[in-house]
């Protein structure tokens, strides 16, 4: 581990194993139905890559870019579209794979656009949730790991776009941000 990195939060070990579940649980609940996987850009793309190759069932995939408003790293819950979904969702099983859900302002706003397109159902999977950082109730259909409210990099997540490709999610040492 760099010495920018404080400690290991989840291991890769932990997250090949919940993925394994989630994806047995997601070949379940969608058995005989066309599933798209919307993952959401750039964060989600480990969790998509790995859940996705962890299904039984064939699935198709598309991505979405958002960006929110607002000075500093608050979510303000007022997004912007970068990047929309290449396909129309009317009448699909929608499922939106998600890295971490902090205040939920994102993706409770996602939800309400994405929902708003008729998709033949709507749900939600997260490898990280900061319970204690929720500004929103959101139904969250699977949950992979419930972490303190803490910055946290690595496996597709990023500090100043920095770390996503560690195999690992992990806090950063307080020097690195300036702490
Ligand atoms: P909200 O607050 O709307 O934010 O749920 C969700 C998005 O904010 C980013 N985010 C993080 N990125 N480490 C990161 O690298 C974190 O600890 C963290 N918390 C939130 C992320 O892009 C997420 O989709
Ligand atoms: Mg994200």
């Amino acid at each position: 581990m760099g010495t920018e990195l404080e400690s290991v939060l989840v291991s890769k070990e932990q997250i090949d194993a919940k993925l394994a579940e989630m994806a047995a649980a997601v070949d379940a609940e969608y058995a005989g139905k066309d599933l798209l996987l919307v993952g959401v850009l750039k964060g989600a793309v480990m969790v998509m890559a790995d859940l996705a190759r962890a299904l039984s069932n064939p699935v198709t995939m598309d991505w979405m870019a958002v960006s929110s408003y607002g000075a500093g790293t608050q979510s303000s819950g007022v997004v912007r579209i970068l990047k929309d979904l290449d396909t129309d969702i009317q009448d699909k099983h929608v499922l939106i794979v998600e890295d971490i859900i902090d205040s939920g302002l994102t993706l409770s706003w996602l939800l309400s656009n994405l929902g708003s397109r008729g998709p033949a159902s709507l749900n939600v999977c997260t490898l990280l949730r900061k319970p204690d950082a929720a500004k929103v109730d959101i139904d969250v259909k699977w949950v992979g790991f419930d972490i303190p409210n803490e910055f946290v990099v690595g496996y597709g997540l990023d500090y100043a776009e920095k770390y996503r490709n560690l195999p690992f999610v992990g806090t950063l040492a307080p020097h690195v941000y300036g702490g």
